[in-house]
């Protein structure tokens, strides 16, 4: 017979990573009673949220976890141990995209979470909550269950908690979300489940802003969400290639249209593209979903903010080699920033990643800068990173630079001395300004030929 029982306070997260590590602090932070421990098979990873400086760049996390730390928060490899201990076990390993077999290039390759899942029935000793945090495909709890309700003695309870904070301001995210879903089986143990999930977070998130749903609504709920952001970045960044056709500003198109209520402000920001390990993934989770329920026409819909993004980047290499009078072979680029968006050391899928390879292809000679992402460059470029030279210093990278390519929008580029950068580049020096943020007037008058994206 299945047990039936209260849960305990303590809480486990499977998965150290970018969702693992903030995620966990913030509930530590805010439930001192309950012991929170965060595991990973991944001991360098555990070693480094142990240790002065943490394996992710994220403003104001140092503080947060040094002040829970040894407290009610600690980092372990020991994962049976804290599934042993805890009857709350959220999952937060990564989803990524499949590289191989069926739905290659599109589906989620789940092989990590059914890992996951099959230790949690292996060493349980008692019943569980089990809460995907990870982004899954819509109905993947239906899969999950079937693995979990292999046991014989005890019941393991399937939640749905997505996460929907965004790298770069995930502490503050945590600190006020616009909202906190759960999605469960509106069953008397899945509500029962919901209600002991809630209560973690109403700790510090008012109810009101505490969302549940049935278990697939709340899946499909952050895939959808990540679709819908990631779309106005391509809407906005398709604007920008008519914009160039037709000598309107990109930027005062998106004013325009932000300042509708209807429409908001938020997102319709141009630039190279949109990176990070969501987006794209997701997307392409959604349109492989739709094609498996025969959605062919909601898949093509989706797929295209992804070709969009691509375009994007292709788009802005052949502008800057037409500008550089259709040749880069040997000329010196400074690329400005390679994390996919300021405040953050994280590359993945970062859109300087494939304008780099673009770039390298013309047989440039690229100097990457950045403040946080350079450790990142030789495993992103694989083999092009013995071309390649990183300086943390943006001074050495322009030296002797034909262009300089500004790609992340990190605050520090805009109080450059863009005086002193221009005197040690080699003339005419080229500035391209992949996110609209420098100001181009002052730059001209400094004798950079400058170029934005969606400018006249
Ligand atoms: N990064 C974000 O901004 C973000 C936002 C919302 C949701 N998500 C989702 O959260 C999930 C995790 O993303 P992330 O960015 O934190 O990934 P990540 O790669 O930074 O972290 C995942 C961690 O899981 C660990 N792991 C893998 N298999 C394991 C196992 N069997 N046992 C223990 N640990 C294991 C890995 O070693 C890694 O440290 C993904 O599904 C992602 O889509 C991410």
């Amino acid at each position: 017979m299945k047990s039936k029982k209260t849960f305990n306070k303590s809480i486990c997260c499977i998965g150290a990573g970018y969702i693992g590590g903030p995620t966990m602090a913030a509930i530590a932070d805010h439930n001192h009673d309950r012991k929170v421990i965060v595991v990973d098979i991944n001991k360098a990873r555990i070693d480094a949220w142990n240790s002065d400086k943490m394996p992710i760049f994220e403003p104001g996390l140092d503080e947060v976890v040094k002040r829970r730390r040894g407290k009610n928060l600690f980092f372990s490899t020991d994962i049976d141990g804290a599934i042993k201990q805890c009857d709350i076990i959220f999952v937060g390993v990564n989803t990524p995209t499949k590289t191989f077999g069926r739905g290659a290039g599109c589906a989620s390759d789940l092989q990590y979470w059914e890992a996951t899942a099959r230790n949690i029935v292996k060493v349980a000793n008692r019943d569980k909550i089990v809460v995907e945090k990870s982004t899954l495909p819509v109905r993947t709890a239906e899969a999950m269950e079937r693995i979990l309700s292999n046991h014989p003695k005890f019941h393991f309870e399937v939640l749905s908690n997505p996460e929907f904070l965004a790298e770069g301001t995930a502490v503050k995210d945590l600190e006020a979300p616009d909202r906190v879903l759960i999605g469960g089986h509106q069953t008397p143990r899945g509500k029962a489940a919901i209600k002991a999930l809630a209560e973690v977070y109403a700790a510090w998130v008012p109810k009101e802003k505490i969302l549940t749903t049935n278990l697939w609504s709340a899946e499909l709920s952050k895939l959808a969400a990540n679709a819908m952001l990631a779309q106005r970045i391509s809407s906005v960044n398709s604007l920008s290639a008519l914009c160039e056709a037709t000598e309107a500003d990109i930027d005062q198109v998106a004013k325009a249209i932000g300042m509708d209520s209807r429409i908001g402000p938020k997102f319709l920001k141009t630039g190279p593209g949109f990176g990070g390990s969501c987006f794209k993934k997701d997307i392409l989770n959604l349109v492989y979903i739709c094609e498996n329920y025969g959605l062919k026409e909601v898949a093509d819909y989706w797929r295209q903010v992804v070709l969009i993004n691509d375009y994007q980047q292709e788009r802005m290499v052949a502008g800057i080699i037409k500008t550089m009078f259709n040749t880069l072979a040997n000329k010196k680029l400074a690329v400005f920033g390679f994390a996919f968006k300021a405040n953050t050391s994280d590359t993945r899928e970062s859109p300087a990643i494939a304008i780099t390879k673009l770039l390298a292809a013309e047989r440039a000679q690229i100097v990457i800068t950045d403040p946080e992402a350079l450790g990142h460059v030789s495993g992103d470029l694989g083999e092009l990173a013995a071309n390649v030279e990183t300086t943390e210093d943006p001074y050495e990278a322009a030296k002797g630079a034909d262009a300089i390519i500004l790609l992340t929008e990190w605050e520090q580029y805009k109080a450059l001395d863009y005086k002193k950068l221009y005197k040690a580049m080699r003339k005419p020096a080229f500035l391209f300004d992949g996110r609209n943020i420098l100001n181009h007037v002052e730059l001209k008058s400094i004798g950079f030929e400058v170029k934005g994206i969606g400018k006249p």
